[in-house]
């Protein structure tokens, strides 16, 4: 079964604490935070101050997506705020490497994320140090997209190589995740799936949790 996790990217702001505790007693086991900052990506999200204020009411694993240009400039400040996992997109930095091992160092698991016009090679480098792989199904910056097909290829090419070289990581997806998507990147080998407006724009989020979890069976 996959672990699923949502994005608070489509919660209601207002009313966040309740829609945080909706998908935590759901059985969520992460959430997933989407950090903008109207460079990498047209939109504004918010920063490390909302990770410090989420992280005292759950105990689920906080994954920090920084959609964020030199993320090197910020990720300490998110592994101080109480993130579990920083993911930086490789397109975002010269410097991935570096990135990566920042993330490490100040205590956290390190993300490499890739977008849908980004293939697997560009990050086979970092393969070995990373905790987690993150595969955009959609292209970064908005929720309500639709999912990809193309980009499954990249997680079944992910999931060989976890095989062959012995890489322990979670392979995680993004956008456009429902109980239908998430089919066929579970059966090339995602571990993890993010769900923002599927899980939130509904009546009740838990169910729409489960329909995820049971399409993963
Ligand atoms: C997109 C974000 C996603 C977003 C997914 O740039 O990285 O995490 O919240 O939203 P849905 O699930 O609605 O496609
Ligand atoms: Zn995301």
């Amino acid at each position: 079964m996959i672990k699923v996790a949502p994005s608070i990217l489509s919660a209601d702001y207002v009313n966040l604490q309740k829609d945080i505790e909706k998908v935590d007693k759901a059985g969520a086991e992460y959430l997933h935070i989407d950090v903008m900052d109207g460079m990498f990506v047209p939109a504004i999200s918010y920063g490390p101050g909302w990770v410090k204020a989420i992280r005292p009411i759950t105990n689920m694993v906080l994954d920090v997506h920084l959609m964020v240009e030199e993320p090197e400039r910020y990720v300490e400040q998110f592994v101080e705020a109480g993130a579990d996992i920083v993911g930086v997109q490789v397109e975002a930095t010269q410097h991935i490497h570096r990135a990566l091992q920042m993330i490490k160092n100040a205590g956290a698991k390190a993300e490499v994320v890739i977008n849908p016009g980004t293939p697997v090679e560009m990050i086979k480098p970092v393969l070995y140090m990373v905790d987690q792989v993150l595969v955009m199904t959609v292209n970064p910056g908005f929720g309500g997209q639709k999912f990809l097909p193309e980009t499954v290829e990249k997680i079944k090419e992910l999931a060989d190589l976890k095989k062959s070289e012995g890489f322990d990581f979670d392979i995680e997806i993004d956008g456009g995740v429902n109980n239908e998507t998430v089919k066929a990147a579970y059966e090339a080998g995602a571990t993890v799936a993010v769900a923002g407006s599927y899980v939130f724009n509904a009546e009740d989020p838990a169910e729409r949790i489960n329909a995820i979890k049971d399409a993963t069976k």
